[in-house]
């Protein structure tokens, strides 16, 4: 029979150490995107104690702007923007440890600051690869996070325009994270939701979260409230909050399952959920809580106790689709059980594959010098050079094998864009190259021997 289906218990480990290494904001950036260059920064928000930036050095295209209305709601990294009225693409670059995980988060507030009462669509990348579509027209702000990898050094973040309106930003921030938490089959882990119970709380980030993911509070009518003033020990892999882990909801029939339900339009989304426990209440002797867990019917961990004063972290190890779209996720009270069951905080993420690969970093490196040397600035050489397609760099052609092999830069076409002095040594380094077109610029010295040792090029 089986059991366990992939489902695993994670048990707990002292880790105490991860607190403390993340108390520091060490390796967080925080930007206030738009900010004025007149306004100090980096500067302290008041509500969370994080540093934000300005965003003016991590991007080189937008213009800024300033949300007019409900100004005290906002607190004030959302009270700025940039906006991209010019370009396909627009660009943020920020320096990342390559193979380290990070909580990536964009947050987006249009709030009319263009008095055109025309909220924008757009869509969101990572490097080369969709991540999501920005929806502003119906409501005033969203926001999108993602777990996620690295693959180099350097992680490119743009938004790109679909159809006319133009795309915003207000703020990007990055945190590492602890290597073994969320640790999927493949891909990144988009979040769907991540709350925790309690019928009276507010959202829950840093300094109260030390990975400052942001927890938010949800309750349904019919379900009680159990809630602890004690100490409940985080430390496991997960580190969740323990102002989230203080709550809990346990069904109001105290017969019934706790049920909790979501759904979506995509019914291929691939599940990956973690669902923490603490049992916080003080049990007598004759007391017992135990249930089962199971995701629209199928057992997956049986049967859970949950611990005095200490979380467990539940977690999906491989992926999980929802029949239908329709997720139903229920806490089962098992027979022996004098309590119904509980819940502290879960977190549901999909999974998302980014399959195309970035342009070889050779020729990434290449194209960048020769765009310095000449100090050509165009609006439309942000992100990578060859993908996706459809936003290749102008003047270049380049060599899509198939999406896991890194494009190739075949063609560098660079007429008449105003060249001054010799020609850049950078362009023998794009070892792939078949076309070079130098024509009508005003470049001077000989002609390099590197270029006639360039086997299948044709320079005009
Ligand atoms: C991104 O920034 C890193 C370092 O900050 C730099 O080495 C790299 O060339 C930049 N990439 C782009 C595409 O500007
Ligand atoms: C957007 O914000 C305005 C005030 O700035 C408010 O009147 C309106 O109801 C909000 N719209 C939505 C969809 O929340
Ligand atoms: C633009 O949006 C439409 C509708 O959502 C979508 O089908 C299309 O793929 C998008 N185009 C790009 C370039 O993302
Ligand atoms: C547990 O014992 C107390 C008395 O000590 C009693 O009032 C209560 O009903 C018992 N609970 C159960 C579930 O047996
Ligand atoms: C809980 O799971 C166990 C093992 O599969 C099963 O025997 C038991 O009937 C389940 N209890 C409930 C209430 O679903
Ligand atoms: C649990 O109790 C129900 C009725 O209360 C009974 O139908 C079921 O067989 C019991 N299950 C076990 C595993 O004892
Ligand atoms: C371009 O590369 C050459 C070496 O090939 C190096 O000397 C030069 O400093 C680089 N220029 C820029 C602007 O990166
Ligand atoms: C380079 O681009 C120009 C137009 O932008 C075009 O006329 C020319 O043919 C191109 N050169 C090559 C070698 O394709
Ligand atoms: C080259 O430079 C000369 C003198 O500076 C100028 O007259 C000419 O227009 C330039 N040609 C090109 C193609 O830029």
């Amino acid at each position: 029979m089986e059991t366990c289906l992939g489902l695993l218990l994670v048990l707990i480990t002292l880790a105490i150490i991860h607190i403390v290494q993340s108390q520091d904001q060490q390796g967080f950036i925080s930007l206030d995107c738009g900010l004025p260059t007149t306004e100090p920064s980096p500067y302290k928000e008041t509500d969370t104690g994080l540093w934000f930036s300005s965003d003016a050095t991590f991007t080189r295209s937008g213009k800024t702007g300033r949300i007019k209305e409900n100004l005290e709601g906002n607190s004030k990294p959302y009270k700025t923007l940039r906006y991209f009225p010019d370009g396909l693409r627009n660009c943020y670059n920020l320096s990342v440890d390559k193979g380290r995980r990070y909580l990536v988060r964009a947050t987006f507030v249009y709030r009319n600051y263009d008095g055109l009462n025309n909220g924008p669509v757009f869509d969101l990348y990572l490097g080369p690869n969709p991540w999501a579509e920005i929806d502003l027209r119906q409501v005033n702000d969203t926001g999108e996070e993602i777990l996620h990898i690295p693959t180099s050094d350097s992680l490119q973040i743009c938004l790109v325009k679909n159809g006319t309106t133009t795309p915003v930003i207000s703020t990007l921030e990055l945190r590492p994270m602890e290597k073994d938490a969320y640790i999927t089959k493949s891909g990144s882990l988009k979040l769907f939701f991540r709350r925790y119970y309690s019928n009276s709380g507010s959202n829950i980030r840093y300094m109260r979260d030390v990975y400052d993911r942001t927890w938010v509070p949800f309750f349904m009518k019919e379900w009680k409230q159990i809630s602890t003033t004690l100490q409940v020990d985080i430390s496991n892999t997960y580190v969740p909050s323990q102002d989230a882990i203080k709550n809990a909801a346990t069904p109001a029939d105290t017969s019934a399952p706790l049920t909790i339900k979501w759904s979506s339009k995509n019914s291929d989304h691939q599940y990956y959920l973690y669902a923490h426990f603490a049992e916080i209440q003080d049990l007598q002797a004759n007391e017992t809580r135990e249930f089962n867990l199971s995701l629209n019917g199928v057992q997956f961990y049986v049967p859970f106790v949950p611990r005095k004063l200490a979380v467990f972290t539940v977690l999906s190890r491989s992926p999980r689709t929802c029949n239908g779209g329709e997720c139903n996720f229920q806490l089962i009270r098992t027979n022996r059980s004098t309590l119904p069951p509980l819940l502290n905080a879960l977190e549901v993420y999909t999974a998302i594959q980014f399959l195309q690969s970035q342009t070889d970093e050779s020729d990434v490196d290449a194209v960048k010098n020769i765009t310095a040397t000449y100090a050509l600035s165009r609006i439309n050489w942000q992100g990578d050079p060859c993908v996706p397609q459809q936003l290749r760099w102008d003047g270049l052609n380049c060599r899509n094998t198939d999406m896991s092999t890194p494009p190739r830069i075949t063609t560098l076409n660079l007429t008449s864009s105003g060249l001054t002095g010799t020609i850049a040594a950078a362009i023998q380094s794009l070892t792939q190259l078949e076309t070079l077109d130098l024509s009508n610029n005003n470049l001077t010295g000989e002609v390099p021997e590197f270029l006639s040792n360039m086997e299948s090029l044709s320079v005009m």
